[in-house]
């Protein structure tokens, strides 16, 4: 039976344990999007304890960065991650890095042009509720190879694992998500079609990472709002992904957020997680409101899920991590 404190190797990267830190936005990065010794600060007093540390969400083009946000859309940003990455490694621990395009919710006064998106729809998270631009083919293919210099800069960098972002409301999820994309070309319609752009992205990584560098994905199983995206075609998606490349699917979900609306009990995208594992083979890290140490490690040892995230507990208690690894220990 495997237990929550059980290692796990994922291609080349082993895990001292099956918790992770999820990518959560710190707002520590500079105004030019580099990594801060407050930023690094931050992520080191997190690194004791998880098996992983995923870092937040990443800028790929200066077209899809948000204010304060981290970036990697250049390489003046690798030196500064580099310092990150040592820091992390320096604890022991592996480190993956969401890279992001944050798509319709870019805002033009941070941007300097219109934002853009599948199609021409604001999105509700649009700070200044403006109207995208419906994107060209030129333009999906530009921020295809923005994932593509992302990736080998976080290579560069010494990141263990790149980390597509596919969920909350950004570019890749609303293509996914038939309220943000109303396309009728090959990117719109059909669940393969609306995820063509990840997939896309995910096969062109592949091919300038090695073969047994770790690739993930933020996935967003659900939007979480009336006739969005459900687990029907969201696993059909999820398939594609897998084969596409797609090495661990960090399972979320929520198009204006993170969370279900309405109640969201202990391990609320875990059941998402679940159904994902069993529909792509995939492993999974299963995420949602986790506080308690015997629900985590029995989503790990029923085999629910491959891996634990906990975020706003570790934010709330770095020790989070430490302190229940140690707790099943002795119980055990
Ligand atoms: C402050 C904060 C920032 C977040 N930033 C990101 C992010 O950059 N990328 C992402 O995929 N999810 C982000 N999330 C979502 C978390 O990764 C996680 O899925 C969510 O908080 C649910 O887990 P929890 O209940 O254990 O906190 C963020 C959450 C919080 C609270």
């Amino acid at each position: 039976m495997t237990r929550l404190f059980d290692t796990l190797s994922i291609k080349s990267m082993n895990l001292k344990n099956r918790l992770v830190l999820p990518p959560m936005r710190c707002g520590k990065a500079g105004s030019n999007g580099e990594v801060t010794d407050d930023l690094i600060q931050h992520y080191l007093n997190l690194s004791d304890g998880p098996g992983l540390v995923i870092i937040e969400h990443t800028y790929i083009a200066d077209g899809g960065r948000s204010q304060g946000q981290l970036g990697i859309s250049h390489d003046q940003h690798i030196s500064g991650l580099s310092k990150l990455t040592n820091a992390i490694h320096s604890k022991g621990v592996p480190t993956v890095l969401q890279i992001n395009h944050v798509g319709s919710m870019a805002v033009s006064k941070v941007i300097g042009a219109q934002p853009v998106g599948p199609s021409a729809i604001v999105n509700p998270r649009n700070a200044d509720k403006e109207m995208p631009k419906a994107m060209t083919k030129t333009e999906i293919e530009e921020v295809v190879q923005a994932f593509v210099q992302a990736s080998i800069r976080a290579v560069k960098a010494g990141f263990d694992g790149v980390e597509v972002h596919c969920a909350h409301g950004y570019l890749n999820s609303e293509y996914m998500s038939p309220l943000a994309n109303i396309r009728q070309d090959e990117y719109g319609g059909s669940p393969e079609n609306r995820i063509r752009l990840a997939t896309e992205s995910v096969k062109a990584i592949r091919k300038v990472v090695d073969k047994d560098y770790p690739v993930f994905c933020r996935f967003g199983a659900r939007d979480c709002l009336p006739s969005g995206l459900e687990l029907p075609e969201s696993s059909v998606m999820a398939g594609l992904l897998v084969n596409a490349g797609v090495d661990v699917l960090d399972v979320s979900g929520g198009m204006g957020g993170i969370e279900p609306l309405g109640e969201k009990p202990q391990g609320f995208f875990v059941p998402e997680a679940e159904a994902l594992r069993k529909a792509t083979g995939a492993t999974v890290i299963g995420v949602g409101g986790i506080i308690d140490p015997n629900f985590a490690d029995e989503a790990i040892s029923k085999g629910r899920v491959d891996l634990i995230a906990i975020g706003r507990g570790m934010l709330k208690d770095p020790t989070w991590c430490k302190n229940a690894l140690a707790t099943l220990a002795i119980k055990s």
